[in-house]
């Protein structure tokens, strides 16, 4: 009789569970088992390949890490910049980890670059240049596995719709990607400060490299 009753609890709990506000999935989460805990300290790759070996366009990567905003505008460069657009740069969140603890980019490593326009040249604040329009996303990848010959075993994606762009339909994106002819991207990255990724422009990753901490608390 008392195992039937604690049984019959047990269903109500499971069923209320399952009903449950996500807050409850949260508390549920909070207690993972041995194995789990392992699964979540272990670096992840916050992105997949298609069986063709194509790379699927990643998701949520504005909530990675933000490296910075190079900008090479127009207007500094004789009016025909070779990217003329904000440089918006994300990095896996793993990959930061590793970054502070030993001071290179892991293998799997992944970084975003989200195309923006110059929209408007003056603020409240003053003249200067200000953030548009989405224009295209483009991605750099660290596997020895995937890219045993490119400099660095770095891949290069470009998920930007250039053809949807000529239409006039700006910031179209494809939702996979193969990746570029080593000429067309990582020749130029050859002269960036570390690994193929222009640290020199990124003072987040110059503070994080080796810190073995979170530099912005010191
Ligand atoms: C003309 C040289 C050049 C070419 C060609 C080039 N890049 Fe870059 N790339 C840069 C420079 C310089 C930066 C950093 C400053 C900036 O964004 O303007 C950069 C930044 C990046 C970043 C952010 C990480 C970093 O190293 O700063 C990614 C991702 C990236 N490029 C991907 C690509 C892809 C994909 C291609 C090919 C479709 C490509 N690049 C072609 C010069 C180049």
């Amino acid at each position: 009789m008392r195992t039937a009753t604690s049984g019959r609890r047990t269903m109500i709990g499971v069923s209320l569970a399952a009903g449950a506000c996500a807050g409850l999935g949260v508390l549920i989460a909070a207690a993972p088992s041995a194995d789990e805990s392992a699964a979540a300290t272990a670096p992840s790759n916050p992105y997949a390949f298609t069986e063709d070996g194509e790379l699927r366009r990643p998701q949520d990567y504005r909530t990675w890490i933000y490296m910075g905003s190079p900008l090479t505008p127009n207007d500094m460069n004789n009016g025909s910049a070779a990217f003329p657009e904000f440089h918006n740069v994300y990095l896996d969140p793993d990959s930061y980890e590793q970054y502070k603890q030993t001071g290179e980019f892991r293998d799997g490593a992944i970084i975003m670059k989200e195309l923006v326009s110059v929209g408007t040249k003056s603020s409240f604040s003053g003249k200067g240049y200000f953030q548009g329009e989405f224009l295209g996303v483009e991605a750099m990848i660290k596997s020895e596995d995937r890219f045993p010959d490119e400099p660095g075993n770095w891949g290069f994606f470009r998920f930007t719709d250039e053809k949807a762009a000529a239409e006039g339909r700006l910031g179209s994106l494809r939702t996979v990607a193969s990746v570029n002819a080593t000429a067309s991207c990582s020749a130029c990255h050859t002269a960036a400060a570390h690994d193929y990724v222009f640290t020199q422009h990124y003072p987040v990753l110059r503070a994080a490299r080796n810190a073995k901490r979170n530099p912005e608390n010191d």
